[in-house]
């Protein structure tokens, strides 16, 4: 008994739990998510991009073969789950392999190329909880897909920097490298060996694992030792085809004449398996493991998911650690748009036309605070006065059924009867 009483309180702490890692969005936290999504929907729109909602739910597999089955977000931090009929479903752990998919689904494919879609929505990785890393997180994600110039990199790379500042952050840069094409990766992949072969002993477990499996894997360990080892390995752009070397120097050449600041980083490789040539995050300072962003170029994901050869390019921003930023460097929420007019009504009659009034407010974009589920007169002006508003609007049955309605002055306390046919337009007048 004593058990089960047990066991019942910490199933109550559970279930008045946001799971870990997961967060409520409060109304208070509303204006901060509110001026981001609305910056970086014009941001995007304006320059092409469209929308795109995707499902939380797909098929594993796609992140399997799309992010790479070898990656952490893969192989460690992927929510699965088997359905009753068998399907084997991942919560999206990233947004690029479901854009793919729903671009090779929806016959993009034969539209005017390059196709540019964009998305703000949550994604889901079970990694460790602490500052910065949630389990359930919100994505600004950009992606152009059929166009092979460097260009569409820059166009990426040179908007998450315009967002970032638009927002509040002027002081973000990029880390940049190239991967080289699959031609080129060879080539890397041997490199790294070779110099990590003779580091071997210094190397953690994992890494020496990496060694046999993917060399590459080694540059983005976070293990101390391996980051230190990595300071005398010969620059990865060095062993890139001319082409890609040419494409790399394009990008850097455009970035520059924009003033975008980037920092060449020749060890940068990203975690996810499916990057070509262009890569990059976005940090603060150098504090790599609290990336604001980070993108690239990914030509062959759509063939190794199963669709066309189509070159593409994309970024991700991550919304909590932007807001998170914000806050740190002290700047202020958009303050809510509050109402200025408060609708006061005074029993049954009043009640029922309450409605009305308030779409014919609605409907002239004026908000109009109320408590419809108060009857008492000094209680709502109580609530009017406490919300600041400059106008309260009276409705008794009396102007029911004159068809009027008293207009009170908040500050003066001054009262006139005005036809109700009339308010909207009069209390336009006087919000001017
Ligand atoms: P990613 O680097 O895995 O790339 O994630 C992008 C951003 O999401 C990170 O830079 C970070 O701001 C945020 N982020 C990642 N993990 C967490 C976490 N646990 N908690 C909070 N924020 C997090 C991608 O997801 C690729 N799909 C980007 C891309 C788009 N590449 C090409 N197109």
């Amino acid at each position: 008994m004593k058990g089960s009483k047990k066991e019942a309180k910490k199933d109550t702490k559970i279930i008045l739990s946001a799971p870990r890692g997961m967060h409520d969005i409060l109304p208070s936290e509303r204006p901060w998510w509110d001026k981001i999504e609305t910056k970086a929907k014009e941001l995007a729109e304006f320059y092409g991009f469209s929308r795109i909602e995707t499902p939380v739910l797909e098929s594993a597999h796609l992140f399997i073969r799309g992010t790479g089955e070898n990656t952490d977000v893969v192989k460690k931090e992927m929510y699965t789950l088997r359905t009753k009929g068998g399907d084997f479903l991942a919560l999206r752990p990233e947004g690029t392999p479901a854009v793919m998919r729903a671009y090779i689904e929806h016959g993009f494919v034969s539209a005017p190329q390059p196709v540019k879609l964009y998305y703000f929505y949550p994604v889901f990785r079970h990694d460790r909880p602490q500052a910065g890393r949630y389990r359930q997180f919100y994505q600004f994600g950009l992606e152009t897909i059929g166009e092979e110039q460097p260009i569409a990199d820059v166009e990426i790379i040179y908007l998450s920097w315009l967002f970032l500042n638009e927002v509040g952050l002027s002081n973000a840069h990029f880390e940049i490298n190239s991967l080289g094409c699959r031609r080129c990766r060879s080539n890397l992949r041997q490199t790294v060996k070779k110099y990590y072969e003779r580091r071997r002993n210094k190397l953690c477990p994992d890494c020496r694992r990496r060694l046999e499996t993917n060399p590459l894997r080694i540059l983005d360990c976070k293990n101390e030792n391996c980051i230190k080892l990595k300071e005398d390995l010969p620059p990865l752009i060095d062993k890139v085809c001319d082409d890609c070397r040419s494409h790399f120097e394009q990008v850097l050449e455009y970035l520059e004449e924009l003033g975008v600041p980037y920092n060449l980083n020749s060890t940068l490789v990203r975690g996810l398996d499916y990057y070509t040539r262009t890569v990059f995050e976005i940090w603060l300072g150098d504090n790599e493991s609290m990336a604001l962003g980070g993108g690239g170029r990914y030509d062959e994901m759509l063939q190794e998911l199963g669709g066309p050869k189509k070159p593409a390019v994309g970024v991700a921003l991550g919304i909590e650690r932007i807001i998170e930023e914000l806050k740190e460097e002290g700047h202020k929420p958009p303050t809510p748009s509050r109402p200025r007019v408060y609708l006061v009504q005074l029993g049954e009659m009043a009640k029922k036309k309450a409605f009305k009034i308030m779409e014919d407010f609605r409907k002239h974009n004026i908000k109009l605070g109320s408590s419809l589920g108060r009857d008492n007169l000094r209680a709502q002006l109580k609530n009017a006065d406490r919300l600041g508003v400059d106008f309260s609007l009276i409705l008794g049955q009396e102007e029911v059924l004159n068809e009027t309605i008293i207009l009170r002055d908040m500050r003066s306390g001054l009262q006139e009867t005005i036809p109700l046919g009339k308010i909207v337009e009069e209390i336009k007048k006087r919000l001017h």
